[in-house]
Parts: C-alpha cells; sequence; structure tokens
C-alpha cells in the first residue's frame, strides 16, 4: 500500500468540547476507492470525527492528512470533500437539475458546463425522467438521490455520508442501500459512511470501524468484525452473540483452555482476556448444534421458540442461570425440542472465541 492509495490519514485525533472529550486519539486510514463505515452507538463520536474530516470542527490534537497533505489549514469549502447529512434539505422552489446546478454554479461552474454535469450524475443515480420536477414531487428515496447527486456533482475526493437513509422507511432504505454501493463503485470516490445500524454497516461496507465513546474498538472488513471480535463490546454491538462466563485455565500462542459452566473444559482462539484471569465466551447462535443431552458441551433447558421465517431462534438457559439463544435454520427437517426439555449444545469448534470486557 502506498501513501497515494491512502485518501484520508486520520492520526491520532483529540477533539475537546470544553472539559468534554469526544475524540480520544482517533486513527485510521481510508483508501482511495474504499466504501468505509464508522459505527457505534449514539454519541460515540461519529459525527465529530465526519465534521472534522469536513471542516466544521478544529480538532485540538493530531492530524487530517488527504492524500498526504495536512487540510488542516484549509477552511471547508477549499477542501475537495462533501458532505451528504441526515436532512438533506433540497431547495423546494428550485427543479432537481437547479439543485444539483446551484452549488456548481457558486463555485464558479459556467451554466453550459453545470447544466452538462447535473445531467451526467442525475443520470448516475437514475434520475434522468425526474430532472424537472421539484423535490415535493419526489419520494423520499428519490430525494435522498437527488442529494447524493448534488453532494457527487463537483466531483469531491472524498464524499462523507452522515446517516444519510434513516430518514427512509425499511424497505426503501434497503434498496437505496444497494444503489449507494453500487454508485460508489462507479465513481471510485472514498465514501466516509455513518450509521448506528450494524446491519446496514455489514452489507455494505468494505471496512467498518467500530467506535465506542470516542475510542475506535476495532477496523476491519465485515467478515473480520463479525467472526473475530476483538473484545465484547465489538462482539456485542455486531448481530447477535452469547456471552458465556468462563473461568479461564490457561492461554497459550491464542488458544485459551476454559472451563464453561457446565465443567466441561473446552477449547477456543482467546482474542483478548481480563487482567483477572476472566472472560467471556463469545457464541455466535448460528454457530451451535443441538444434541441429545448429555452428549455436547453443555447442558441447557428449552425456555421458547422464537419463529423468524428464514430460522427459528431458541431461548434457552444454562444451569448456572445464563441464557444461551440458538438460532436453527427453518428447513423442513428441523427438529424442534420440545419447551421444557433438556437438550445437548454442541459448540461448533473454532466459532466460539475468549473475550475481555
Ligand atoms: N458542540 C458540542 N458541544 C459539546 N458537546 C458536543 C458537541 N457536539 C457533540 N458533543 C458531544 O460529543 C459526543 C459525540 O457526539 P457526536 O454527535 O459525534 O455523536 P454521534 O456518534 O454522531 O451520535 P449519533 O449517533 O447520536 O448521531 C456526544 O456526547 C455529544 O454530546
Ligand atoms: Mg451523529
Amino acid at each position: 500500500m502506498t501513501s497515494s492509495d491512502i485518501a484520508i490519514d486520520i492520526d491520532n485525533v483529540v477533539k475537546r468540547y470544553g472539559a468534554f472529550t469526544a475524540l480520544h486519539g482517533v486513527s485510521m486510514q481510508i483508501h482511495a476507492n474504499e466504501f468505509f463505515t464508522l459505527l457505534g452507538p449514539s454519541g460515540c463520536g461519529k459525527t465529530t470525527l465526519l465534521r472534522s474530516i469536513a471542516g466544521f470542527e478544529d480538532v485540538n490534537e493530531g492530524a487530517i492528512r488527504l492524500y498526504g497533505n495536512d487540510i488542516a489549514p484549509l477552511p471547508p469549502h477549499k477542501r475537495p470533500i462533501n458532505t451528504v447529512f441526515q436532512q438533506y434539505a433540497l431547495f423546494p422552489h428550485m427543479t432537481v437539475t437547479e439543485n444539483v446546478m446551484f452549488g456548481l454554479r457558486r463555485s464558479g461552474w459556467s451554466r453550459i458546463e453545470a447544466a452538462t454535469r447535473a445531467d451526467d450524475v442525475l443520470k448516475l443515480v437514475q434520475l434522468s425522467n425526474f430532472a424537472d420536477r421539484k423535490p415535493a414531487q419526489l419520494s423520499g428515496g428519490q430525494q435522498q438521490r437527488v442529494a447524493l447527486a448534488r453532494a457527487l456533482a463537483p466531483r469531491p475526493k472524498v464524499l462523507l455520508l452522515d446517516e444519510p437513509l434513516s430518514a427512509l422507511d425499511l424497505k426503501l432504505r434497503q434498496a437505496v442501500r444497494v444503489e449507494l454501493k453500487q454508485i460508489q463503485r462507479e465513481t471510485g470516490i472514498a465514501f466516509i459512511f455513518v450509521t448506528h445500524d450494524q446491519e446496514e454497516a455489514l452489507t455494505m461496507s468494505d471496512r467498518i470501524a467500530v467506535m465506542s465513546s470516542g475510542h475506535v474498538q476495532q477496523i476491519g472488513t465485515p467478515r473480520e468484525i463479525y467472526e473475530t471480535p476483538i473484545n465484547r463490546f465489538v462482539a456485542d454491538f455486531i448481530g447477535e452473540t452469547n456471552l458465556l462466563n468462563v473461568t479461564v485455565q490457561s492461554v497459550s500462542e491464542g488458544t485459551a483452555q476454559v472451563i464453561l459452566p457446565s465443567g466441561h473444559p473446552f477449547s477456543c482462539p482467546a482474542a483478548t482476556v481480563n487482567s483477572d484471569g476472566t472472560g467471556h465466551l463469545s457464541v455466535r447462535p448460528e454457530r451451535i448444534e443441538l444434541c441429545p443431552a448429555g452428549g455436547g458441551d453443555l447442558d441447557v433447558k428449552v425456555e421458547s421458540q422464537v419463529y423468524l421465517g428464514t430460522d427459528i431462534q431458541l431461548h434457552t438457559r444454562v444451569a448456572d442461570g445464563e441464557k444461551m439463544i440458538v438460532r436453527l435454520q427453518n428447513a423442513q427437517s428441523t427438529i424442534l425440542p420440545e419447551i421444557d426439555t433438556v437438550v445437548g449444545l454442541k459448540i461448533e469448534a473454532g466459532a466460539a472465541r475468549l473475550l475481555a470486557d
């Protein structure tokens, strides 16, 4: 990887609001052509980081570089970076084309150049047939795409998107997700996309940075984040997971020997262990198999079933009271245990991980 492949280099950025620290030394590198997502709960600093990249906030420490150059001296309008906000505020009295042309004209494009470019970007977002409409005559998803076209029009090097889909209903959001990802691929621009929706992050991103309380917890591909989370927070935040309290006997070369609540010894990859030698065994519900009681790694009592269409979720409990969720595919051959019966659980080797708090 050469430095020219890195579009944005965020280097140890600290951002304080008075006595409150919103970003505690955040570092990440976003590659050119990458769909990069910032994922984390409300208040973790996602918008603050985007606003710092865009230049609406000055950082207290650290640097942000665009293709190798520190952008601190550049005011927002001089940065080749554009933002699509959650509230995408189109001008209601202007047509779609006029909305897209407006910013271009203000930054000195001729009428002809701006009109040609507006045609091109409206084609890209598949709105050519709506060019003469006013925003009020468009659906939410179409308005969202006008906002996207407007942001792409000046050919930014980086596009920042702050929860741009949150105003849309689920079906529309799913459709726009696919389009957005396709547009990113076609334009080859680095997208930095903010969401607190883990499904959105997993389906769209090349890489994800998981954040909490102003810290980066983990950066990786969707598969890495889901399958090899580095701590309890990440495992818990991404998808559904079981976190069993276990006693750690030994850890050597990344493999832990632990004792399950059933008393069974169990060997698994260890990501992190608490300093007091305790840890949590993280097991995804779809990586567990049912077997007769006594025949698996631990026995559980079935408490309830939840029908999810494609899957069936079993809520079960270990003898010491801990909950375990098991997901079974809703296939014709799936045999469901009765409520209140005791069954064995086999944890898929390698699919469980020992994690610190
Ligand atoms: N101008 C400000 N003055 C003081 N504190 C602020 C300011 N802006 C943000 N904060 C605080 O900084 C923290 C991070 O805010 P930020 O808006 O970046 O969160 P976020 O991750 O975007 O959350 P959300 O998902 O709710 O949009 C929050 O605790 C917030 O209250
Ligand atoms: Mg925000």
